[in-house]
């Protein structure tokens, strides 16, 4: 089973319009003479405030896709300050972030609101791109692979098979995000196949081979490439290094050094 990659940008709480507009010019610069079919998938995730920007700027090329950072689960209400997957499908986004570790950590979002979150953005027709990750004392502490797998299960519970397939998870260590310290890309691999297997428990090995699982972490433009030769990575979720265009685009390049 052949998993087109991805490499995503998590633009987290930064840029004005302006920046946006420039920094994905300067993205859609960068790619426009690669070969589509050689290409991962690439999405960008900038914040509320520029996706309608954003999302005039791309909608010519078929080699970007748009992403939210965050989204509520219900469809309308009296929920100040929150937005919904169909104000997000409206602006042309196809993927929603949910679950990133700050959202966990400042916002409060347990697994059960990431699920709910889930539920909705697949019944709405976009993807959820679900992160999970443990703090440095979970993994000090031994109990990383138990941690993550709650994570996993609780997030795609009561998904159909075929919604676990076209989701998209997010493995990002909580002590690797912004700290310029990216994990070992073999054990980033170890706890991905466990991820994978995670899966295929709860639905079954066909599902486990579609699913797409990335890295997230401090990913440079070099440590990509040893990244993406690692049987189950199947791409990257980067922040800092998504924020310049010329880096951005470089992990775009090298990933696609490796053979998939
Ligand atoms: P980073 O962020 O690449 O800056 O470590 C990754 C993320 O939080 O998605």
């Amino acid at each position: 089973m052949t998993r087109r990659p991805i490499m995503a940008g998590n633009w987290k709480m930064n840029n004005l319009m302006n920046d946006s507009a420039s920094l994905t010019l300067g993205i859609l610069d960068g790619i426009k003479d690669l070969n589509e079919s050689q290409m991962p998938e690439v999405i960008i995730a900038p914040t509320f405030t520029s996706l309608a920007l954003v999302s005039r700027l791309i909608k010519d090329s078929s080699k970007i896709a748009l992403a939210a950072q965050n989204c509520h689960w219900e469809n309308s209400g009296a929920y100040t300050g929150e937005v919904t997957v169909g104000m997000l499908k409206d602006l042309g986004c196809k993927y929603i972030i949910i679950g990133h570790s700050e959202r966990r950590q400042y916002f409060s979002e347990t697994d059960e609101m990431i699920n709910k979150k889930a539920k909705s953005i697949l019944a709405g027709g976009l993807l959820p791109i679900i992160c999970c990750g443990e703090t440095l004392e979970q993994r000090e502490s031994g109990v990383t692979d138990e941690h993550i797998a709650s994570q996993i299960r609780a997030a795609l519970s009561g998904l159909s098979n075929e919604e676990i397939a076209k989701s998209v998870i997010a493995y990002e260590p909580i002590w690797a995000i912004g700290t310029g310290k990216t994990c070992d890309s073999a054990e980033a691999n170890r706890v991905i196949a466990m991820i994978r297997n995670v899966v295929k428990e709860i639905s079954d090995s066909s599902t486990a081979d579609s699913i797409r699982i990335l890295y997230g972490g401090s990913v440079k433009p070099a440590t990509i490439e040893e990244q993406m030769s690692m049987s189950d990575i199947d791409g990257a979720l980067i922040g800092g290094a998504s924020l310049k265009a010329d880096s951005f685009n470089e992990i775009i390049t090298n990933s696609m050094k490796v053979a998939v």
